[in-house]
């Protein structure tokens, strides 16, 4: 009788962990200091839940090897419960039909009324929403170290003109004055910051949204080149390759003064124990004050087969977009929170200003999506704009004017 009753709750108390006991398998590319960091609070409530976490991570700023590995594993049939995947490409993964519907999830947890319509939007496919966004991340930033600039002698920049005039000082001084990772994303990130300050917001958005001929290849398109090749001559020789978090902890260590990166580079200070104000400094990057450069990290969920798996996908979705993980994440990340009902209290200034101007530049039409980072348009025309701008960075003898002709034929050949 005892052992009947012993076996029988056994067998309950299995059946309830099994219930529970979904995997799932999440692929990202969240692989340094303050990355990993972020991720591992959703694994770690992913696995208080009682579910498995499989780490599918590939390495790759900017995520475009993860973005390769993708495409072989979703087209062999066997696609991962959730993927890293922003903007544009949502739509596309939707469209081909690999996309699950969570329009559940998202009832129960009123995401219609928490997060921005502008995101919503970005989530959905035909009225239903089949990805998650996790933050908002502010792409036109820039970060220094304060020795390094009282070192030099050399003034904190808020436009183009005092960046050459402190970034002159700072290499007299012996200092690297930009840190940068010569990789193609890395150097559209900062070709963007460049394109934002001297198209100003809708000659931006023309050029990478309407993918305007005439705004691609025009007089101030030439005027973006030009500025963006000066950038060249304060970067060091060995930055070719250079992985975004290399560079950023130059920046950290007093080898470097400045970065143009997005604010996940403010998560690689914070691991490093740094803190805004004291430690670095956070500001616009270049001219670009009041205006914001957004890039939403977002998740998009696939079509899953196993049931167990199922309610694991749905508690993660779920699980993303609850205020405890959306605080202790974007702490880490860097990022701001995608849900516009969060107390802030535990966030820094950088956060702060970021929350400001993203508020105020959504309604005086400052703010503009990332190219970059593939808000603004399709990967096809994204990886015809990174082509030509990295050629034209790396070529010492590129002429500006032919580089901004060469853009608009790339990217109508790219349409
Ligand atoms: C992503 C960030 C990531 C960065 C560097 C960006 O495209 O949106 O989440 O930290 O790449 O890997």
């Amino acid at each position: 009788m005892k052992l009947t009753k012993t076996l029988l709750t056994l067998s309950l108390l299995s059946a309830t962990s099994l219930a529970q006991a979904g995997e799932v398998e999440v692929l990202h590319w969240w692989t340094s200091g303050g990355e990993a960091k972020s991720v591992a609070v959703l694994k770690q409530l992913m696995e208080q839940e009682g579910h498995t976490w499989k780490d599918f991570a590939v390495a790759g700023g900017g995520g475009e090897s993860a973005m390769t590995v993708l495409k072989t594993r979703a087209v062999s049939g066997n696609p991962p419960s959730a993927a890293q995947i922003k903007g544009h490409d949502i739509q596309e993964w939707a469209g081909l039909g690999f996309l699950t519907n969570l329009n559940d999830v998202a009832a129960e947890g009123h995401w219609d009324d928490i997060i921005p319509p502008m995101i919503n939007q970005v989530m959905k496919y035909d009225g239903e929403y089949v990805a998650v966004p996790v933050n908002v991340h502010r792409v036109n930033w820039m970060w220094a170290n304060p020795e390094v600039f009282k070192k030099a002698g050399a003034k904190v920049p808020t436009n183009l003109d005092e960046f050459f005039a402190a970034a002159d000082k700072i290499k007299a001084a012996g200092f690297i004055p930009l840190a940068h990772g010569g990789q193609p994303w890395q150097d559209a990130t900062v070709f963007e910051a460049v394109a934002l300050d001297v198209l100003g917001p809708q000659d931006y958005v023309k050029a990478f949204v309407d993918l305007d001929m005439d705004a691609l290849s025009g007089d101030k398109m030439v005027q973006v080149f030009t500025q963006f090749k000066k950038l060249h001559n304060y970067i060091d020789d060995n930055s070719p390759g250079r992985d975004w978090n290399v560079a950023t902890s130059m920046v950290i260590n007093g080898d470097a003064a400045m970065q143009i990166m997005g604010d996940w580079a403010k998560g690689e200070f914070t691991a490093a124990g740094k803190v805004p104000g004291q430690d670095y400094l956070c500001f616009p990057a270049l001219g670009t004050q009041g205006e914001f450069t957004y890039n939403v990290d977002s998740f998009a969920f696939f079509e899953l087969k196993d049931a167990e798996n199922i309610k694991a996908q749905k508690a993660l979705a779920k699980t993303i977009i609850s205020p405890q993980f959306q605080e202790v994440f974007n702490l880490n990340k860097g990022s701001i929170p995608v849900r516009t009902d969060m107390d802030m209290a535990k966030f820094d200034q950088c956060a702060m200003d970021s929350m400001k101007e993203f508020k105020s530049s959504s309604t005086d039409g400052g703010l503009v999506p990332s190219m970059a980072h593939g808000m603004s348009t399709t990967s096809y025309a994204q990886g015809a704009i990174f082509d030509v701008v990295t050629n034209f960075f790396n070529d010492r003898d590129a002429d500006p004017k032919q580089a901004a002709q060469k853009l608009a034929k790339a990217v109508k050949a790219a349409m």
